[in-house]
């Protein structure tokens, strides 16, 4: 099995970018990483190097910098690569503005555009305007968060689905089988995370099977628009609005 290392650049260390990415590489032990992601498209007041904080203002907002483009972050990306310490670098959490705006500017074209993605949140536009780009997508929360989601947000479940249990019960899969499977049937990386080996088996038993094109669109025509994650729950400001 090919096992990939990825790391993402958090926040808070835009402008620091080749210091948070040797941080990481020598707590991690590494000469290099495999691929190193933009996590989210903002800079966020910078909290020292090696820190996940998000530092909130007296009015409890996320204290946004805008002092930082991020093209600015994106040429410091880039030389991650030439100094040998990144192979390949991309985006996450970019839409299409952004993602052709980051086009535009790059030397390196982003490999990736990590991006929640699954069938209560379909983003077709950006899934097919990245792949025409030749940027790779990979569907962060492919199973729509499950539980983790609905505890933390309150969202909605797709794993409850009574439309994907038919599926499910018709290829004899599990819906989180279905979900991954239809993931990858329209070319993207699925990413789940879980807690159980049970389930981490579960999730690597997507490819003795193919869905039809028949089941592909019934899928496709769940899509809500939905998206999880509700970042003014934790940060005071819908930064997708
Ligand atoms: N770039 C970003 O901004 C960003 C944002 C969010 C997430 N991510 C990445 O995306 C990956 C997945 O994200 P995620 O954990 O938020 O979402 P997810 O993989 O869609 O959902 C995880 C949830 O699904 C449950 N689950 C996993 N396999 C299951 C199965 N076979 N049947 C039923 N439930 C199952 C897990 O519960 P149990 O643990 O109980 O199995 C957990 O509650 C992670 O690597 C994460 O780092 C990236």
């Amino acid at each position: 099995m090919l096992s990939v290392l990825v790391l993402q650049l958090w926040s808070s260390d835009h402008g620091h970018v080749i210091e948070a990415c040797k941080d990481s590489l020598k707590k991690l032990q590494l000469d290099y990483l495999d691929l190193f992601l933009v996590h989210i498209p903002i800079a966020t007041k910078h909290t020292g190097i090696g820190t996940t904080d998000s530092a909130l203002g007296d009015d409890g907002v996320l204290d946004i910098d805008t002092t930082i483009s991020l093209e600015t972050t994106w040429h410091d990306m880039e030389k991650l690569v030439s100094m040998g310490l990144v192979r390949s670098i991309g985006i996450s959490n970019y839409d299409v503005f952004l993602t052709r705006d980051c086009l535009a500017y790059s030397k390196i074209k982003p490999a990736v555009n990590q991006i929640e993605t699954h069938p209560y949140f379909q983003r077709d536009s950006l899934v097919k305007f990245c792949q025409k780009h030749g940027i790779c997508v990979t569907a962060h929360t492919p199973l729509g968060g499950a539980t983790a989601n609905a505890e933390w947000f309150g969202t909605v479940s797709c794993l409850d689905d009574p439309v994907l249990k038919d599926v499910a019960e018709k290829y004899k899969q599990t819906v989180a089988q279905i979900v991954l499977r239809w993931g990858i049937q329209r070319n993207t990386v699925v990413i789940p995370k879980t807690s159980k080996p049970e389930r981490l088996e579960e999730n690597f038993q997507v490819f003795d099977f193919q869905l039809s094109k028949e089941d592909m669109e019934v899928i496709k025509s769940m899509e809500r628009n939905y998206r999880t994650h509700q970042t003014a729950k934790f940060w005071g400001i819908e930064l997708y609005a």
